[in-house]
């Protein structure tokens, strides 16, 4: 049984086996957490996955008789946190769900019309005995019905997808998982899930500040629950949020016979030659949730593909599409790439960086066949342009 605080308990479930969430890929693993807490009345935080229901029901009943939980409280309608409603509310046939409005509107299409939920617009607290909930909606943190849910009197969120992380772990607390991992993966999943709403978390975070609103505890529903370093998480969330340029950069490629590699390479010794810290990632081998992960803090984004058949090479669609979704901000960057004959390829490219406003540095570099060792010269200083472009950048804040 694991205690949140007296009388809240976590009674979630950890999905070890996931790799794919959605396009993201999930190296290890996730957990759907949901919460109990026994007053005079119970309240029950967020289902789980539809596959995880018994698991869910078993934790609940090692507490407390399902029977007699009273309000069932629905952060949020993606099936992650939802997936488990019809039988948990089979199994607690007494409790009320209430949700957001446009929540209640999306579980009725997932999961039937006859479902009865008292919209938060009716009810935007409810009173426990000791303890009381306020929720609050936050709409785009993850979805439009996505809300978070207060507990004054502990001073405790319940965050939902906010400051959460896809981590598998037999630790429940922030302070019962190595650090960097907890950062590490704290950080990919901002990328991938929370990035393309980064004004929207700023607005937050003020607010938040603004209010003076006691938070000790954040309890997400993905990973571990923060009790100990919540200035670490809300600072990082900050600085994500802020999308300020770091002295990093990342060169994307894909290549069919490596010319397009070489000049992926020069590229990168170019730009480490500038003075930054550069990540060179071959779209055959890495995942493009990894890519995301790795722009999140950088200052630089290049991208090179051969031509094959009139087009950018596949992979290099997938990753630049997926980026396109992110809108990652404030990226300085280059196109590259080799071709036969059509060599359409990088102005297609190059065309996908102005998508979500790559400012690029000098022209685009095309070069047919192979780059001899003067377009790998120039790839080079194209990499150094880059890596100055940065550096002023940062240096005028
Ligand atoms: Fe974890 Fe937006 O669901």
């Amino acid at each position: 049984m694991v205690i949140v605080k007296e009388g809240i308990y976590w009674v979630g479930t950890v999905d070890w086996s996931i790799r794919n969430f959605h396009g993201y890929v999930t190296h290890r693993g996730t957990s759907y957490n949901s919460y109990l807490v026994v007053d005079e009345k119970v309240a029950l935080i967020d289902f789980v996955k539809a596959p995880f229901a018994e698991e869910q029901l078993a934790r609940i009943s090692e507490v407390i008789d399902p029977k007699k939980v009273d309000y069932i409280v629905a952060n949020h309608a993606e099936p992650d946190h939802s997936g488990s409603i019809r039988r948990v509310m089979e199994v607690c046939p007494n409790a009320e769900v209430i949700a957001t409005e446009r929540c209640i509107n999306t579980l009725l299409k997932y999961y039937g019309g006859d479902l009865k939920i008292t919209p938060i617009e009716k009810k935007p607290t409810i009173k426990l005995g000791k303890r009381s909930l306020a929720f609050v909606p936050v709409p785009m943190a993850h979805w439009p019905d996505s809300m978070v849910s207060y507990m004054p009197e502990e001073k405790l969120l319940f965050s939902n997808d906010a400051f959460g992380q896809h981590l598998a772990s037999s630790g429940r607390f922030d302070d019962e998982v190595d650090e960097a991992e907890l950062f590490r993966h704290g950080a990919k999943y901002y990328a991938n899930i929370l990035l393309p709403y980064s004004p929207l978390v700023l607005k937050l975070l003020e607010r938040v500040a603004a209010s003076g609103l006691a938070i000790e505890v954040i309890a997400p529903d993905h990973g571990p629950v923060w009790r100990k370093d919540l200035a670490g998480i809300l600072g990082r969330y900050g600085r994500w949020a802020a999308q300020k340029p770091t002295d990093k950069a990342v060169v994307v490629y894909a290549t069919m016979w490596k010319s397009t590699e070489w000049m992926a390479r020069a590229m990168a010794e170019g730009i480490a030659e500038g003075g930054l810290q550069v990540k060179l990632m071959n779209m055959d081998e890495v995942h493009r949730s990894d890519v995301a992960f790795e722009i999140l803090e950088a200052g630089a984004l290049c991208a090179g593909s051969p031509t094959l058949n009139n087009n950018l090479l596949p992979q290099m669609a997938d990753v630049l599409t997926y980026l396109k979704g992110l809108r990652p901000a404030g990226l300085v960057g280059s196109a590259f790439g080799s071709f036969g004959w059509s060599g359409e390829s990088v102005k297609q490219v190059q065309d996908c960086l102005g998508d979500f406003k790559v400012e690029t540095v000098g022209e685009a570099i095309r070069v047919k066949h192979a780059p001899d060792r003067d377009t790998l010269a120039l790839c080079r200083q194209q990499g150094r342009l880059v890596a100055a472009a940065v550096k002023e950048r940062i240096a005028r804040g």
